[in-house]
């Protein structure tokens, strides 16, 4: 499958190994803190298990399912294979290839995944387009399959930290991008995910959420300082915004969000 075939919207962060290495640290930290990869109420000790991850970036989550679950096959799968890790070092029982995921899949796919994860594809999903990569994707799915969808909420965006009324100028811009980094972003799709997901059928089996405790705020803002830079790239005033960030960080200043993860079922 080629990886040139047209997107909903252009991707607005970098393939480069900076990126690579921030998904990466992105991905331990969610890992930690959600103390999961597949929800615990995803069952996976059956026959050939099957596994997709759609948007899939540097693979390594799907790449850690696959050690843990050695019986079970995970296709990882992406727009574009820029992130992908070599031959080399992929577990066996996974599958790399390129996939537009607003487009429709192969038919030899349909219907053929125990479970789909989806994973911070925020950056690239808007309310006007939710409705249609939701639908595609559960084409995917067996009868009684589960689509887990793991995202952060901006509209939980908030400061942390201190408290003596100094101005943060650079946390307050930080919080304004989280809600609308771009004029077209709109994310009420992410936080009615429950509702989305019931709306096609799906009963939802979990909805957790993800709060950082304080010691992890250092992981929370050196990985929105790296995707500062990578989103906002030569933007007139980015490295200062970062750099300044940095500082008010140093003084004990951050912003923050909760993550939630949404696992739905689909009917039998
Ligand atoms: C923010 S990254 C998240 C990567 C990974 N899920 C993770 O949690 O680290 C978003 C990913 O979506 C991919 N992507 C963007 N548009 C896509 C599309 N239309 N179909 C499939 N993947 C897409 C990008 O190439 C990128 O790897």
């Amino acid at each position: 499958m080629s990886s040139t075939q047209s997107n909903e919207r252009q991707y607005p962060l970098k393939r480069d190994t900076l990126a690579s290495a921030r998904l990466n640290l992105n991905h331990f930290w969610m890992k930690n803190l959600a103390g999961y990869l597949l929800h615990p109420k995803i069952p996976t000790n059956v026959d050939n298990f099957r596994l997709a991850d759609l948007g899939a970036g540097t693979g390594l989550w799907a790449c850690d399912v696959a050690a843990a679950l050695p019986n079970a096959s995970v296709d990882v799968v992406d727009i574009s294979d820029a992130q992908f890790p070599p031959d080399a070092f992929r577990p066996r029982n996974t599958r790399f290839w390129t996939h537009d995921c607003f487009q429709p899949f192969p038919p030899e796919y349909l219907g053929q995944f125990d479970a789909v994860n989806i994973k911070f594809m925020l950056c690239i999903v808007n309310d006007d387009v939710a409705d249609k990569l939701i639908e595609n994707v559960l084409m995917l799915l067996k009868p009684g399959g589960h689509l887990q969808w793991f995202e952060p909420l901006p509209n939980t965006v908030r400061h942390r930290g201190r408290t003596d009324k100094l101005s943060t100028p650079a946390c307050d811009k930080l919080m304004a991008m989280w809600k609308k980094p771009a004029p077209q972003s709109s994310y009420n799709w992410v936080h009615a995910l429950p509702k989305l997901f019931e709306s096609y059928k799906l009963q939802v089996i979990a909805e957790d959420r993800h709060e950082n405790p304080d010691y992890y705020m250092q992981v929370v803002a050196q990985s929105m300082f790296l995707g500062q830079l990578e989103h906002f790239g030569s933007a007139p005033g980015v490295e200062e915004q970062a750099e300044q960030l940095q500082d008010e960080f140093r003084s004990g200043a951050m912003v923050d969000v909760v993550w939630t993860c949404v696992v739905g079922r689909k009917a039998l």
